[in-house]
């Protein structure tokens, strides 16, 4: 048989088998080449066979997708909005950052991505250049909105986009998690109910549970994002007051919306005049040619706000983010005089001159690149370390999520894999209704090693110790 036969029937074989499920991209032709040693056209043409025979899809400027089937498989169990009242979510992720902390711990429960990626030196000569040159009148005239030049430098990056933004409706927060925070806090009073996907970054409930509110979780469908009719069925039922959404690089699958979904989203939202907060931290990190736009590019009323940071693709720990807060960015400011009163200055200022000097895009690609590589690798050991497992195949970032048999206990696992020195986040993190308690995120950001390998061998010893010990699979066993 030829080579691309045999490579299409490789694939055919592993989309049968559920290895890829619809919705989810796989491997791009230049990924394939270097896989099986194969020359692009030979790839081309294997894709080209499965495509003929109905099984992958070519998007434009995107890669290769298997097609949806006629009702396409979720990741989460629940097939209906789950309604949960007030949440409890805090102690739990206090508990598991607090523990996946430690240096000694193989970091695959960690939040952030290797922090030897970033351009250390150049924050540092930056900020050293900035306060030479502080206006001392800067420490007052950067109060919020924050510093000018930096919500200029923003605005330009939106316009390089194609989405309109006025410099004067952003204000620069401390991180992401601030601009969020007050976006939800400007939208709501305490009993509300906010819509939040399923699963979730677990600093969306952490928010609604501090402004005491309540959460309505509906499931995404992997590769596409929130189940569109299970939101409108959810708007109809409770009166929603905002909805706190990923459409880039989602928390923790990893997929991006494509346009249509978020178009028919945001159409949606609008008709039904509820705010979208949009939490577009890891869009920089996306995997392909162009950065994905954000919902809001489709927003006709203009009262979607949009949130992002520096913090996980140029400058962690400097804590400097914004929103984009259109009609509400005066209410905004107001709350955060009441909380932070400002972002740290100097941070601002030298951000501002990395962004005017240029040489930022450069690193984000060589980030980019790096993450996308140590992405591939560590979800290609993880498919042959976990058979039985669904693996998540994100659109970029560096996270990867593992679903395993119902029966599972994150929890459980997460104990006995700090006693065995490595750290994961177990998927209780990722819903304030135990719904995906079944599931695992880690994180594949640092480079590959020895104790790493080591590590999610163990992880799996650790997982078939405890799924041989669920009695209905003892049952079924021959
Ligand atoms: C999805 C998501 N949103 C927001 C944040 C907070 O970002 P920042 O560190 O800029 O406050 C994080 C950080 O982990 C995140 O993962």
């Amino acid at each position: 048989m030829s080579l691309y036969g045999q490579l299409a029937d490789q694939l055919h074989q592993q989309i049968e088998s559920g290895l890829w499920q619809p919705g989810e991209r796989i491997p791009s032709i230049r990924q394939s080449c270097k896989t099986h040693g194969l020359s692009p056209m030979t790839v081309l043409q294997a894709y080209q066979l499965l495509e003929s025979r109905g099984l992958i899809l070519a998007r434009p400027q995107s890669g290769y997708y298997v097609k949806a089937a006629a009702s396409p498989q979720r990741i989460s169990t629940p097939l209906q909005a789950s309604y949960s009242g007030s949440v409890d979510i805090n102690d739990l992720v206090f508990e598991v950052l607090q523990a996946s902390k430690s240096r000694e711990l193989v970091p695959l429960g960690m939040a952030m991505a290797d922090p030897t990626l970033f351009p250390h030196p150049q924050l540092g000569r930056a900020l050293a250049s900035s306060m030479r040159r502080l206006d001392p009148f800067s420490t007052v005239a950067d109060l919020p909105p924050g510093n000018e030049a930096l919500r200029r430098a923003i605005a330009q990056r939106y316009a390089g986009e194609g989405l309109a933004v006025d410099p004067g409706e952003i204000i620069i927060t401390t991180g992401a998690m601030e601009a969020l925070s007050l976006s939800l806090q400007v939208l709501t009073e305490p009993g509300d109910w906010v819509v939040v996907e399923s699963p979730t970054f677990y600093g969306a409930l952490q928010a609604i549970e501090r402004l005491k509110l309540n959460a309505v979780e509906i499931p995404v469908i992997p590769g596409v994002g929130i189940d569109l009719a299970l939101l409108e069925e959810a708007l109809a039922e409770r009166p929603v007051k905002a909805c706190w959404l990923m459409g880039n690089v989602q928390h923790p699958l990893g997929h991006t919306m494509p346009d249509e979904h978020k178009q028919g989203l945001m159409a949606l939202l609008n008709r039904r005049e509820v705010a979208l907060v949009e939490d577009d931290v890891y869009a920089e990190l996306y995997v392909g040619r162009e950065r994905p736009r954000p919902i809001k590019y489709w927003d006709t009323r203009g009262d979607s706000l949009l949130c992002s940071s520096f913090s996980k693709c140029l400058a962690p720990g400097f804590r400097v983010g914004w929103v984009v807060a259109g009609p509400h960015a005066e209410r905004i400011q107001r709350l955060q005089l009441m909380s932070t009163l400002s972002t740290n200055v100097p941070s601002q200022l030298a951000l501002a001159d990395m962004l005017r000097q240029g040489g930022v895009d450069a690193h984000f690609r060589r980030l980019r690149h790096t993450l996308a590589q140590r992405q591939q690798q560590m979800r290609a050991a993880l498919l042959r370390l976990f058979p039985e497992a669904r693996i998540s195949a994100p659109d970029g970032g560096y996270f990867l999520w593992l679903e395993f048999d119902p029966g599972l206990d994150s929890r459980a696992l997460h104990a006995r894999a700090l006693a065995s020195g490595f750290s994961l986040a177990p998927g209780a993190l990722f819903s304030s209704q135990g719904l995906h308690n079944h599931c695992l995120r880690l994180n594949s950001s640092h480079p590959w090693s020895e104790p790493l390998e080591a590590a999610l061998t163990r992880l799996a010893e650790l997982i078939r110790q405890q799924l041989d010990a669920i009695p209905s699979r003892n049952d079924k066993a021959p």
